[in-house]
């Protein structure tokens, strides 16, 4: 694919490290294609970053038609770049896009226009500790008529924002309230989907709890609301008795390429896990009883997150003392030195630029 590009005439100054947060500041260009029925994948394009004309009747504006991804690019001690297993999400976005009725895009293409795209911005990637360039691809529907069905024109673009933590906590454990009220998917809805309106969805949930002092919500399943999901914006896992356990992939909850990760090295560590139904009520008990050992959430924006309290129905348990375990500070140090290139890449999980 043949990529033109518009650089910008007006480069914008890099903020400083210490206030990057997550995703206030973007780079100076954004990677463009456009889709139509007719044509396939086309007209693909670096432009200087800026704000996208819609048509009012935009299918994305009414019904939602929205997936995106998220990975990042980080620097490496010998200033090299490189990015995180960028495959995982490229097959993840297609399969979001196959249920939004979204066109997939060719992997070779997303691969290609994706790594052009950070080549061009390599410069952005912050190398303070912790810090890296995030990446969102999203992709809309775009078709500019009112009617309901699957969309015959679409947007790909991407951007790019240089991130610090995901939460204010930083590696501290944050605290974590479970939703009793909402549900965030259904088995045959959106919930294995990087779909823009799962979020929409959790918003209310999520706002109650950050209310309360909580930094997110863990949800339940939504037909029996007694099985542990997924927290807003990471997959979770706990170690109760010695064994790691996390929510088994059964359609509701995203399939986390972190989530994926962390299985394959504790696996290769010989460290006991096991994905299947979490119930609430095996937790609730594990909590009580002092069995469950550590708790923490993990993804892309979040990396590997200590859990140090969960409130469940208006009662709080401590996790390990609302401190940072052993396993999830292995798994935080073995993740972030491969991603970082502190550590042998033993998986061959990194592509540099
Ligand atoms: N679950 C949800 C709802 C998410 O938004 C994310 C973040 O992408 C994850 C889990 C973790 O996925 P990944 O590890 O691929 O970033
Ligand atoms: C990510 O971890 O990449 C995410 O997409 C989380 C996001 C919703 C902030």
């Amino acid at each position: 694919m043949n990529i033109a590009i518009t650089k910008t005439a007006a480069p914008k100054e890099k903020p400083a490290s210490d206030i990057l947060g997550f995703g206030k500041y973007f780079t100076d260009h954004m990677f463009m294609m456009d889709y139509t029925a007719g044509e396939g994948w086309h007209n693909a394009r670096i432009v200087p970053f800026g704000p996208i004309a819609l048509h009012p009747a935009s299918t994305v504006l009414h019904y939602g038609s929205e997936i995106f991804e998220g990975l990042k690019a980080y620097r490496r001690a010998d200033g090299k770049v490189q990015l995180f297993r960028p495959l995982e999400n490229i097959r993840r976005m297609n399969r979001s896009a196959e249920r939004m009725c979204l066109p997939p895009i060719p992997e070779d293409v997303a691969l290609q226009t994706l790594t052009e795209f950070v080549r061009l911005e390599q410069e952005w990637t912050p190398s303070a500790a912790g810090t890296s360039l995030y990446l969102r691809p999203f992709m809309f529907g775009n078709d500019e008529t009112l009617g309901v069905h699957a969309v015959h024109n679409a947007t790909y673009v991407i951007i790019a924002s240089p991130v610090g933590s995901y939460y204010k906590e930083g590696i501290n454990p944050v605290k974590i309230m479970i939703e009793t009220e909402d549900v965030r998917a259904v088995r045959g809805g959106t919930g294995e989907a990087k779909c823009g309106g799962n979020y929409a969805a959790s918003n209310r949930a999520g706002q109650r709890a950050e209310e309360k002092g909580y930094s997110q919500v863990l949800w339940l399943d939504g037909v029996e609301r007694k099985y542990i999901e997924e927290v807003g914006a990471m997959n979770v896992m706990f170690k109760i008795a010695g064994e790691v356990v996390t929510p088994m992939l059964a359609g509701s909850i995203l399939p986390g390429i972190t989530r994926k990760s962390i299985i394959e090295v504790l696996k290769n560590e010989g460290i006991p896990v096991c994905e299947r139904r979490i119930s609430m009520e095996e937790l609730a008990e594990a909590m009580e009883n002092g069995t469950l050992e550590e708790a923490w959430g993990c993804g892309t924006a979040a990396v590997v997150s200590p859990i140090g309290e969960l409130n469940y129905n208006g009662k709080q348990y401590a996790v390990n003392n609302g401190e940072i375990g052993p396993v999830t500070q292995h798994l935080y140090d073995t993740l972030t030195g491969i991603q970082w290139g502190k550590i042998e890449d033993t998986y061959g999980w990194t592509m540099e630029l």
